[in-house]
């Protein structure tokens, strides 16, 4: 293999999703470029993402996505140390593109090849930032709530230097929970795509929710629990991790919820018309929707945002506490969002707790995550191998 340059420079790609990224980080700490093409006016016309179009977008984009990072960062491809790539979670067909592409780039420039659980970039987004402003290194353990449109799941992180010189990743991902039915961010869609708004649903909630009364509606979460897997027969509701304690989410229930109020209110033709109003004027934003919608909705909206981030800082912050965790970090779409930073923020201003969230950039899927969770697998020489494939379920902290 070809001699690095030595200035950590990594470019990292993700393609597991809506969004075709690439970036250059260097030494895990600073962003030299982060370009993000994304295909959410694409998939807004069907309120979802559609995997086919995802998979021929990323196609059409990779190239000039990649491309631009380079020319942003100012480097040549001869000065890049490696080339790191999302490896899963993710769409089969999307991941195959970025995969591909960068096998690809590393075997022509003969460069190491670093693979990336997209779960764990979300985490590292919040520590490069930390590192970019030269702040002290979050206390350890941490536990990062990792909260976008896919997944809802907390792990407890560690960095274990003395795995550093070995063949393993340096740092080790304990899943202490997660959801049993839909992730945060699609309730968020979810229920936004009910009410008429737009897609993605969260940032219309966001803006619109402070415009009603977030007590109004009473939503209550109930306890959950795990059937116990039959003999041979793996349960996907069943905890990752059936050590220590754990602690679960489970957002299907106040989707019906509003649903029902939905129904039981008769708020379906005022829905119809707010539909109909926002696919005929572009220049609506969440920002500009509120005269859309009645107060009643407004209401149920804040009522909404109000339980659904309660439940997520009350498990959290439980989880915290029951295992130890010294800091948290919020990451992925949904941490986004205003009124889940303002209490998580509170809640550990309270508890004495440090808490980092990433910028609204890094929030949401970026390349730049995946680029600064490669470095310190540079560092340890943890490499994939050249028949490196997608793996659309890729658990963190399971190996
Ligand atoms: O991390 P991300 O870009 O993609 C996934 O890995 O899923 O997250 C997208 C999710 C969507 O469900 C979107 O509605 C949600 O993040 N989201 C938000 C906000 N901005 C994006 N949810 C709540 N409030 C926001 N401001
Ligand atoms: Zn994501």
């Amino acid at each position: 293999m070809r001699e690095s340059s030595g200035t950590g420079l990594i470019l990292g790609i993700e393609s597991s999703c809506d969004e075709t990224a690439a970036a250059v980080v260097r030494s895990g700490a600073t962003a030299l470029s982060n370009v993000v093409a994304s295909q959410m006016s694409l998939h807004a016309n069907y309120g979802g993402v559609v995997p086919e179009l995802a998979s021929r977008e990323h196609l059409r984009n990779i190239v000039p996505v990649v491309r631009e990072a380079m020319r942003r960062a100012g480097v040549t491809f001869a000065e890049l140390d490696a080339v790191a790539v999302t490896e899963g979670p993710g769409l089969a067909g999307a991941l195959l593109v970025g995969i591909t592409y960068a096998k690809a780039l590393s075997f022509g420039l003969d460069k190491p090849l670093i693979s990336v659980n997209h779960l764990e970039g979300h985490i590292h987004a919040v520590l490069m930032e930390a590192r970019e402003r030269s702040e002290a290194p979050m206390e350890l353990p941490l536990l990062a709530l990792v909260v976008s449109g896919g997944h809802t799941h907390l792990y407890l992180a560690r960095h274990d230097l003395a795995k550093q010189q070995g063949s393993n990743s340096t740092w080790t991902y304990r899943n202490v929970g997660r959801t049993v039915d839909d992730a945060a961010g699609e309730a968020y869609d979810k229920v936004a795509k009910l009410l008429g708004l737009g897609y993605p649903g969260g940032p219309w909630i966001d803006a619109l929710a402070p415009h009603g009364n977030p007590r109004a509606v009473p939503f209550t979460f109930g306890e959950i629990k795990h059937r116990a897997p039959r003999e041979g027969v793996t349960n996907k509701k069943a905890p990752l991790n059936t050590e220590g304690p754990h602690f679960d989410f489970s957002f299907s229930g106040i989707k019906t919820a509003v649903l029902r109020y939905v129904e039981t209110h008769h708020l379906r033709a005022s829905i119809a018309v707010r539909r109909d109003a926002l696919a005929a004027d572009p220049s609506i934003t969440p920002k500009n929707a509120a005269h859309l919608c009645d107060q009643q909705t407004l209401d149920l909206i804040a009522s909404f945002q109000y339980a659904v981030v309660g439940n997520l800082q009350r498990q959290t912050f439980a989880a915290a506490e029951a295992l130890g965790a010294h800091s948290i970090v919020v990451s992925g779409g949904v941490a986004a969002n205003t009124e889940l930073r303002r209490r998580f923020q509170a809640e550990a201003d309270r508890r004495g707790l440090p808490i980092a969230f990433p910028s609204l950039a890094l929030s949401t899927d970026n390349a730049a995550m995946i680029a600064a969770a490669a470095w310190p697998k540079f560092v340890a020489h943890d490499f994939a191998s050249e028949d490196l494939g997608a793996t659309p379920q890729l658990r963190l902290g399971q190996k």
